[in-house]
């Protein structure tokens, strides 16, 4: 996830994008930059870092132009440096481009581009659209014109905002990402989400995929990606300036929740090719893992529960791998061989307990890679190896799309150490895959018709909450049961189920509700553990498909949509997150910042 901005109109540029990409900072905050049509060319000023130190490094330069262009940035493609931030320019500085999104095809693209002569400054997949329109320009295109063949020339996701020296006109597209226009009496903006200019205009054109925009300050012309007129319909939004980095939700991580399908979607894009059984994660060649004979998992709290998933997915194909709790891993790890491969899964990129381990796995020479959301965080530098999620900012305290993206991303990761050690048959992975391309679709679809909130409501006044389930189902009742406890500061336990009848059982009476959860792995065993709590007076609220024999016994029933045994977890964990959020807000607790907690702990 990225920010854009550009605006067109009266008066200067800069100060609406300065303030606009303040406001896109939930974004992305590694790197930020502008620039502006200066009467003699394109003036770009850019830098590693948070907007305000790009506000400080442009204090002593005069920047001003009525047409610019801005971003702020959350890497997928080269760390954050100077270089890799945006805009980008082709290489005599002609036209400026700002981009959300992943060009899928930019290898292809770039090599083409450098055999006609282009030179390249950054590590982006960016930086291919500049030079691209570039060169269409000097095939002898107008810039309207080469603007579209660069547009149709791009495989992936992308908001783009692009402007050529010496004209007062934005260019923009959308497909896959999101694009906004916000419309003045005396000028445009695009931008990737309303807040960006809510301080200027509350009136809004919502564009849609595939559509192509031209604006300058008397006018837009809305079209499809082949120069058809199309119409879109403006409205007014009704936010609070202070309430708009969270849209229309109340919370930022009710709006993570929510934000799930696009944060898989980013996940998996250009990684996945159902068609052929290919997993292709960026920067590891086939035959990468071949020397794997075991995976060690560390991580820590939310992301040891993800740790636990891919440990599962492991451990079910024939590969031997721990999730072991970083602090505990310092203690005792497990010792490393040839093929030990050490994985830290780690949102964040700088807990200290994680980046420990990895640090002591590293030097008892283990082979490391880190699974992060964070390009160029201190677990990113220390591992041999980096895997990114690709989930964008998280603000709220309790992980959550994070925590769907790395469980995901494992899975995927589990399935590519398979083939690349044992060779295991492409046709082997097709139905898995096609199911990890419907997640978003699925998740998507608990979203929309999730009976969380009424649970919620029904069983708030409880005295504990326990959660329960097999396999994957065991890492998403640990994970259900601290979000649960994080947020609502109620007691919550997640058990495996197989477990209750050795001791918690004990606890169970009619003021303990029990969510078991069901991934059609010994789904009956399940049952047998949930009804013998139900026995006990416990209500079980069940999650599983519709259909599913748990529904005829069940108290409840959270509905997930059918998928492959791999991912079902991970939609069940989507109502469990509701639930908790849900009993959270009715006890009016702080939910964003919960009492006692912090985003990254980097102490021990
Ligand atoms: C819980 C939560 C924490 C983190 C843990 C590790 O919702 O967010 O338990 O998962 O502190 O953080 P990272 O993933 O940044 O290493």
């Amino acid at each position: 996830m990225c920010g854009i901005i550009a605006r067109v109109g009266d008066g200067s540029a800069i100060d609406p994008l300065l303030s606009g990409l303040e406001n896109l900072e939930y974004r992305g905050y590694d790197s930020a930059g502008v620039a502006v049509q200066n009467g003699s060319g394109i003036d770009v000023q850019k830098r590693s870092g948070k907007v305000s130190d790009l506000k400080r490094s442009i204090d002593d330069v005069t920047l001003e132009g009525a047409v610019g262009i801005g971003h702020t940035r959350w890497s997928t493609h080269g760390p954050p440096t100077d270089e890799n931030a945006h805009p980008h320019t082709d290489q005599v500085g002609d036209v400026a481009v700002v981009h959300n999104g992943i060009i899928e095809n930019y290898a292809r693209l770039k090599s083409r581009l450098a055999a006609e002569g282009h030179e390249f400054t950054s590590e982006t997949d960016t930086e291919v659209i500049p030079h691209l329109i570039q060169s269409h320009i000097d095939d002898g295109l107008d810039t309207e014109s080469a603007f579209r063949r660069a547009i149709a020339e791009l495989e992936g996701s992308y908001a783009v905002a692009a402007m050529r020296s010496g004209e007062h006109v934005l260019y923009a597209a959308r497909q896959g990402s999101p694009l906004v226009v916000g419309i003045e009496d005396d000028g445009y903006f695009l931008a990737s989400d309303v807040p960006a200019f809510l301080e200027y205009t509350d009136t809004v054109v919502y564009l849609e995929d595939g559509d192509v925009v031209v604006v300058d300050e008397t006018g837009i012309e809305y079209t499809d990606q082949d120069g058809n007129p199309i119409e879109r319909e403006r409205e007014t939004v009704e936010w609070d300036p202070e309430q708009a980095g969270k849209g229309e939700y109340d919370h930022f991580m009710l709006k993570e929740i929510n934000e799930q399908p696009t944060a898989i979607a980013q996940a998996i894009e250009g990684r996945i090719d159902p068609a052929r059984g290919a997993i292709d994660l960026d920067g590891f060649e086939p035959g990468a893992f071949e020397d794997i004979d075991e995976v060690q998992f560390v991580a820590c709290g939310t992301s040891y529960h993800a740790a636990l998933y891919g440990a599962t997915a492991l451990n079910r194909i024939g590969i031997s791998a721990t999730a072991m709790l970083a602090n505990e891993y310092s203690v005792a790890a497990p010792p490393i061989d040839d093929g030990t491969l050490v994985v830290a899964v780690t949102q964040s990129g700088e807990t200290a307990d994680t980046l420990n381990a990895l640090r002591s796995a590293a030097a008892a020479g283990a082979e490391t890679l880190t699974l992060t959301n964070v390009i160029g965080s201190t677990a990113s530098r220390i591992a041999d190896k980096t895997l990114l999620i690709r989930a964008g900012p998280e603000i709220g305290v309790a992980a959550t799309k994070t925590f769907s993206s790395q469980a995901l991303m494992l899975v995927l990761l589990s399935r590519r150490i398979a083939a690349d050690r044992s060779g295991e048959r492409s046709g082997d992975r097709r139905s898995l895959l096609e199911a990890v391309e419907s997640m978003p679709e699925s998740i998507e679809r608990v979203l929309d018709r999730s009976g969380a909130a009424a649970v919620a409501r029904r069983y708030g006044d409880s005295q504990s909450y326990f959660f329960i389930g097999r396999g994957f189902g065991y890492a998403v009742s640990l994970e259900g049961a601290l979000k649960f406890k994080e947020i609502t500061y109620e007691h919550a336990e997640g058990f495996a189920s197989g477990e209750l009848k050795h001791g918690p059982l004990a606890l169970v009476t009619p003021e303990t509700p029990i969510f078991a959860v069901f991934t059609g792995t010994e789904d009956e065993k399940t049952l047998k553990n949930a009804e013998e709590a139900q026995t006990r007076g416990a209500p079980v609220i069940a999650l599983c498909p519709p259909g599913h024999e748990a529904t005829e016994i069940a108290d409840e029933h959270l509905e997930i949509p059918e998928t492959d045994a791999t991912l079902a977890g991970l939609l069940a964990n989507v109502q469990l997150q509701l639930v908790s959020y849900y009993a959270a807000t009715q006890l009016d607790r702080s939910i964003d910042k919960p009492r006692n907690l912090a985003k990254s702990v980097t102490v021990e």
